[in-house]
């Protein structure tokens, strides 16, 4: 069974082939980033028309580097959302008229359940499963008791992950986006800035405003007294306090559900501080981080995820299918 995918959330513009749920036959990725970097974060608008540009091209790159043509293709899958409006609304057009003009089952994916199937290209997810969820959007423990059952174990209260590291990452003078440069310096840093304890907040809940808005402070309060700030500690500190609050509470949960597998997903699963922490610390259940190719958006993993919709659900979509810029998970 093959499965032509596509993913246009935000400023990344994809198409994937895949065979069968998890045989990636192409995965073709073109990113805006290097447009948006100028401004320090997305345009929306400008997002939306980089996509019009940009999606005929890869829907044909994609199809030829996976050697088919649209008589191979069985179903059709697209993010629905969550997503910037118009972002989504270029994937989604280009998705049902290619399904629309060849006749092909078309399924609308949760771009959520796409990050967290990244995790089942390299092996079978089992259940019970703990996903930990960190994206620039979201950051959220989940648990899955079988395909395509999402139960919110809890979320962040304010700023995702993601988000927090790319506002450090501005404060500090550092390029869009934040997060790997920040993981980067940190790498060369040490903890050596206090920080405000992130492993307070009750159950699975998560808060990152307050560690952003004290950086921000501490970036403030030392060009006034004309110190220099060492930004590699500084980011060492920042990103040890968010991984050890992301690790604490993910081991909570996995013993809490006693889960057979712990999965990482979203942007934030490429961060090398947490997946070093992760390999040290979480050793007595079988762990999943994708392939660093596979963390940031792609259509591949919306392809994954829309086979096994389609597996467990056995129901498509209609052309009446909209992008949604807010949609639940759960
Ligand atoms: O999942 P993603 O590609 O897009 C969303 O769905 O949001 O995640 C993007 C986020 C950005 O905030 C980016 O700074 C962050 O993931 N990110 C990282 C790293 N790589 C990407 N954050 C920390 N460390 C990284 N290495
Ligand atoms: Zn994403």
């Amino acid at each position: 069974m093959n499965v032509l995918s596509v993913e246009s959330s935000c400023d990344e513009t994809s198409v994937s082939v895949i065979k069968d749920g998890t045989t990636i036959l192409s995965n073709v990725v073109f990113s805006q980033i290097d447009i948006h970097k100028a401004y320090g974060g997305v345009v929306p608008e400008i997002a939306s028309r980089e996509h019009i540009k940009g999606i005929t091209v890869v829907f044909e790159n994609a199809m030829k580097e996976a050697s088919v043509t649209a008589s191979d293709i069985d179903l059709v899958a697209v993010t629905k959302g969550p997503g910037l409006i118009g972002s989504l609304l270029v994937g989604i057009n280009g998705a049902k008229a290619f399904a629309f003009a060849n006749g092909i089952p078309i399924v609308g994916v949760h771009h959520i359940a796409g990050h967290i199937y990244a995790n089942a290209i390299e092996q079978p997810l089992e259940f019970p499963l703990i996903a930990l969820v960190v994206s620039g959007g979201h950051t959220e423990l989940v648990l899955m008791k079988g395909h395509y059952q999402f139960e919110k174990l809890g979320e962040t209260m304010d700023d995702a992950v993601g988000e927090a590291y790319d506002k450090v990452a501005r404060t500090v003078g550092l390029g869009y986006p934040g997060g790997p440069l920040v993981d980067a310096l940190a790498l060369n840093g040490e903890n050596t800035y206090p920080m405000p304890d992130l492993t307070k907040q009750p159950g699975y809940q998560f808060s990152f405003s307050g560690i952003k808005s004290h950086v921000i402070n501490l970036v403030h309060n030392t060009k006034q007294r004309n110190e220099t700030l060492n930004i590699d500690n500084l980011c060492a500190s920042f990103q040890e306090a968010v991984t050890e609050v992301l690790v604490q509470k993910s081991i909570k949960a996995i013993e809490a559900f006693d889960a057979k597998m712990f999965i990482v997903a979203g942007g934030v699963a490429a961060n090398k501080g947490l997946r070093k922490k992760i390999k040290k610390r979480i050793k007595n259940v079988k762990t999943s981080i994708p392939a660093f190719d596979y963390c940031t958006d792609n259509a591949a993993m919306i392809g994954v995820a829309g086979y096994y919709q389609y597996m467990t659900n056995h129901s498509v979509d209609t052309m009446t299918l909209n992008g949604k810029s807010r949609v639940s998970l759960h």
